[in-house]
């Protein structure tokens, strides 16, 4: 059995040049088939807020609701490492609640670290939290927590800011780096300079890995894709199809049969 995808197993996998795998994930039984494929990281991400609540942003996803789905997710896995992603507001406020809601996707939801979007603005978190040994993953370019504030879900160009950015958020303890939204040859500057691992999500083939929403890439999301979001499978056409053949079925009295009746 392979062993646990941890902090420094990333930072190897940096060195030498072997690409990161990440997904987001948000239940049970998705998880574990992340896990089983070999996926290196599992985020269980606020984006659950559109593709499972169904809201137009993340911002309304809570800790409560962040925690019962990271603890489904952990639940699954043996191999991947799972993050779990701090909702709106919950780090904001002061160090000590940041501390305080971080601490509980390693207590109560067994995460092995979190993730909590912004750059030089958020690395005094990111730094009291690497103090309380919980390890962070920054998310820096667009940042789908800040959509009001950015105008909308737009791509961040600003390179001398991302540049700052992703050197302020290794240097405050970071140990990875999402780089979303950021055009290639930046977040390619960015990842040659750091020595973080850095994850992209709609910032070109150059990161150390990549991450995209579960649910967009196998095909059950049925909103607005992004352009850098490729379509791997179609679940919602395989689900489709099956769940007509059982309306057809029932109302035409051939479902159950005689094999699925108890004698
Ligand atoms: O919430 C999320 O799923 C994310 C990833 C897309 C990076 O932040």
């Amino acid at each position: 059995m392979q062993s646990r995808v941890t902090t420094s197993t990333l930072i190897k996998m940096k060195q030498k040049g072997q690409k990161i795998t990440a997904l987001t994930a948000y239940d049970y039984p998705f998880a574990s088939m992340l896990d089983q494929a070999g996926i290196e990281i599992i985020l269980v991400g606020d984006s659950l807020g559109m593709v499972v609540q169904g809201k137009e942003t993340t911002l309304p996803v809570t800790m409560d609701e962040a925690i019962y789905h990271t603890s489904m997710v952990s639940r699954a896995c043996t191999f991947s490492m799972v993050i779990g992603d701090m909702p709106f507001m919950s780090y904001q406020g002061s160090l000590d609640r940041a501390i305080e809601n971080a601490g509980r996707f390693l207590k109560e939801a067994g995460a092995a670290a979190v993730k909590l979007e912004g750059g030089a603005d958020v690395c005094p978190v990111i730094t009291a939290l690497s103090k309380a040994g919980i390890p962070v993953q920054a998310h820096i370019g667009l940042t789908p927590q800040s959509v009001h504030q950015m105008g909308g879900f737009k791509v961040q160009r600003d390179e001398e800011r991302l540049l700052k950015d992703a050197r302020d958020v290794q240097s405050a303890g970071a140990f990875s780096v999402v780089l979303e939204g950021i055009p290639s040859p930046i977040a390619a500057k960015i990842t040659n300079e750091l020595q973080i691992p850095t994850i992209g999500i709609g910032a070109g083939v150059e990161c150390d890995g990549q991450i995209l929403v579960l649910h967009d890439m196998i095909g059950i999301n049925n909103r607005f894709l992004p352009k850098f979001v490729k379509k791997y499978a179609d679940l919602a056409g395989v689900a489709k199809q099956g769940l007509e053949q059982y309306i057809k079925e029932v109302k035409g009295g051939e479902f159950p049969s005689k094999d699925y009746e108890y004698k």
